[in-house]
């Protein structure tokens, strides 16, 4: 299930290796309470959610969807409306960014989303959307129209007779209630980047989120890089030895060339006693692609190690 929106540290290539290693009876409610483009959320589609997030524009648009406020007829018919004027002026992408920046419109923030520089989400100090144009003014095509639409379409479906709670706040906040039978799927920023106003993550947060999951009278997994070829990871080993590590390794190059090629290591750390068995010695690999956005997309099949004891 593709999500109609787009952000860093997204987990689409990533859901099938989180989800093959966690065992959870379904229940109590699926908690995210880093829910970004909601992409592990609309994989699992569990009967009861609370997710959350402290970007309220993400939130907005996702709960306009869970109610029916917004459509994918809605969607077709502004994005070709505002389309065509981009059309015509290439420069209407910051008339829209302005607009949106001044009033907070869910469409805006979804059009901004869909044709902004490689489908980032950077707010500035003042919460303010702050990434430029992708340059193609003819972004808007039939083709891309209908299928943002469809996403949106599929979404709604998918969501319909569900009971989902949509939260814009701090993690702290989702986690005051938490039953055995839930299951918390963690998925917060990477340490120290400080990039995005809504995606401030300090040593202290991180800390904190590790001494909570200790207390979770429920299972969780956490997904956090391990390893790549300069560093390794350190809060991981200091902050979760206390949890199940499986890993997932991928590629991407660095340039065109495949002596660029580098590796990276995303773990899953899971509560002991959620997690699927492994499988020995996996190791899939896939073909290395050319990544255009950074380093954290992945982009290849899973490997599926032994326990961290
Ligand atoms: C790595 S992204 C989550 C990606 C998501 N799992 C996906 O696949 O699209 C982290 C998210 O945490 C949110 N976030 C950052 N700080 C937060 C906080 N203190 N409380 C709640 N959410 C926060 C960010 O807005 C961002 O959407």
């Amino acid at each position: 299930m593709i999500p109609p929106i787009k952000c860093q540290g997204i987990k689409t290539k990533l859901v099938e290796f989180i989800l093959s290693n966690i065992r959870w009876n379904g229940q109590g409610r699926w908690i995210e309470p880093f829910l970004g483009s909601g992409v592990v959320l609309f994989s699992v589609q569990p009967e009861r959610a609370l997710v959350n997030d402290i970007n309220p524009h993400i939130i907005n648009l996702y709960r306009q969807i869970y109610a029916g406020v917004i459509t994918a007829s809605h969607v077709s018919d502004y994005l070709a409306q505002e389309g065509k004027k981009l059309l015509q002026n290439g420069d209407y992408y910051y008339t829209v960014r302005e607009r949106f920046n001044s009033t907070g419109e869910t469409l805006d923030f979804l059009f901004l989303n869909r044709s902004c520089f490689n489908g980032l989400m950077r707010f500035n100090r003042k919460g303010e959307f702050n990434v430029p144009f992708c340059r193609k003014p003819d972004r808007f095509r039939p083709a891309y129209i209908t299928k943002i639409a469809n996403q949106v379409n599929r979404l709604q479906k998918l969501m319909r007779g569900k009971n989902w709670e949509f939260r814009a706040g701090d993690w702290r906040d989702c986690l005051n209630d938490l039953k055995n039978d839930d299951f918390v799927y963690l998925d917060p920023p990477y340490i120290g980047r400080h990039t995005d106003y809504y995606e401030q993550w300090s040593d202290a947060d991180a800390t904190d989120l590790a001494q909570a999951a200790r207390n979770f009278p429920c299972g969780f997994a956490l997904s956090m890089w391990k390893e790549n070829k300069y560093r390794q990871n350190q809060h991981l080993s200091q902050h979760w030895n206390f949890a199940v590590e499986r890993t997932f390794t991928h590629f991407y190059y660095i340039g065109s060339t495949e002596s660029l090629r580098n590796t990276m290591e995303e773990a899953l750390l899971i509560k002991r006693g959620y997690e699927k068995d492994a499988l020995p010695g996996a190791l899939e690999r896939a073909k290395p692609v050319q990544l255009d956005m950074g380093l954290f997309e992945t982009v290849s099949q899973a490997s599926t190690e032994a326990e961290h004891s």
